[in-house]
């Protein structure tokens, strides 16, 4: 059957979107391995840049705002990036187990390529201060798992210890692997743009993302990729901002428990990312975290987690410095399913519940 030039364009262009395969093989000459690395992926990346005229429209000026919807990777955040790198790394070394300290979405993501992998995987998180989703993935993805009476950072201390001293891969964004696939989404976000955005607005808690960004935008703009770099504008909760205050923080307190981080193990680099990209750090309180996660899901239709919700947060908060018809992309690093306790305290939803099974009760309530 002969086929229209419209129809195979189309055609093509749906089997190369299906046949995409994780982002080691999207970006192979750009990250380090070799034809030795067994490839562990659940074929993350590739995720949506979304333009969201809400929140352009709150800003004005002629701007252009997208989110990179990460949460939409395998396990819904974007340690899936690093993580396949990471596990795929450890599996060509020979590795058997790996180890993290969480605030919940790395262990969810070790636990998940480990198993993949056929690695042993052991998480260390602070008790009561993970969301129930994140929770609930480690433990079906079998990862064994030590919650401590201890913030992240104590938690972060100890598995640097524990890999020191036992054969036992850490999977930490210290793990250099992490970052290089983490680059990535900025490699992603400049192919769908055509070229960098003006700004890029991400959430800050360990920095190790901001970090990554960086250098994927520094990777493809010396390759002529782009033609531009963008302004690297991280935010923090105000309760946990310890790259905003210049200063470690010891009892860090946020309704956005994955940035809940008081002591930023990729702290130079940031600050690196910051200096040279011209940048700047900001902070947002929990009830702007909160305003900017509302406006996402009733406005746009996108469910981000809290922490996600703070480069959204951080963007309506410094709008005045915005310059005039600029691009801007802001990454939404988790999937707002992750937290669903914070999803049913924080809505406007109408919710009439106990309602009786009947025709006459239910138009009663709406109205009609
Ligand atoms: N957003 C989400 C949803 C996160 O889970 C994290 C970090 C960040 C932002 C911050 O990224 O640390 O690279 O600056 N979560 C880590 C974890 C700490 O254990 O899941 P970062």
């Amino acid at each position: 059957m002969a086929f229209s030039k419209k129809l195979k364009q189309l055609f093509f262009s749906g089997q190369k979107k299906n046949n995409w395969n994780g982002l080691i093989n999207a970006y192979k000459p750009w990250l380090p391995v070799t034809n030795k690395t067994p490839i562990i992926s659940l074929n993350e990346g590739g995720t949506p840049l979304i333009e969201v005229n809400s929140i352009a429209n709150r800003i004005g000026k002629g701007v252009k705002v997208y989110v990179k919807y990460d949460g939409l990777n395998p396990t819904g955040s974007f340690k899936d990036r690093g993580m396949t790198m990471a596990i795929s790394k450890a599996k060509e070394d020979g590795c058997e187990a790996v180890i993290c300290a969480s605030t919940g979405n790395t262990s969810a993501s070790a636990a998940a390529y480990a198993s993949k992998g056929g690695i042993k995987s052991f998480v260390i998180i602070p008790d009561g201060y993970v969301a129930q989703g994140k929770l609930a993935q480690a433990l079906v993805y079998g990862a064994e798992i030590l919650a401590i009476k201890g913030n992240f950072d104590k938690a972060l201390d100890i598995v640097r210890e524990l890999s020191e001293k036992y054969p036992i891969t850490l999977v930490n964004s210290v793990n250099p692997y992490r970052l290089q696939g983490q680059k990535t989404a900025a490699f992603e976000i400049i192919e769908n743009l055509g070229n960098a955005p003006d700004w890029l607005c991400i959430p800050m808690g360990n920095a190790g993302n901001i970090s990554a960004y960086w250098m994927g935008f520094q990777e493809f703009f010396n390759a002529n990729k782009s033609k531009k770099l963008p302004r690297m504008m991280g935010f923090q909760a105000s309760g946990s901002a310890p790259l905003v205050e210049g200063r470690s923080i010891s009892n860090p307190e946020t309704i956005a428990t994955a940035i809940r981080i008081g002591n930023p193990v990729n702290k130079e680099k940031a600050l690196k990312a910051k200096e040279s990209s011209n940048g700047k750090f900001s902070s947002v309180t929990d009830s702007e975290i909160i305003e900017a996660y509302k406006i996402l899901g009733k406005e746009e239709g996108i469910f981000c987690e809290p922490a996600s919700a703070a480069s959204v947060a951080g963007l309506l908060k410094v709008k005045n410095d915005v310059p005039m018809n600029s691009t801007i992309v802001c990454v939404l690093t988790g999937n707002g399913l992750k937290d669903p306790d914070c999803a049913i305290k924080n809505n406007d939803a109408i919710f009439h519940t106990g309602v009786e099974a009947e025709i006459s009760s239910i138009t009663k309530k709406m109205g009609f």
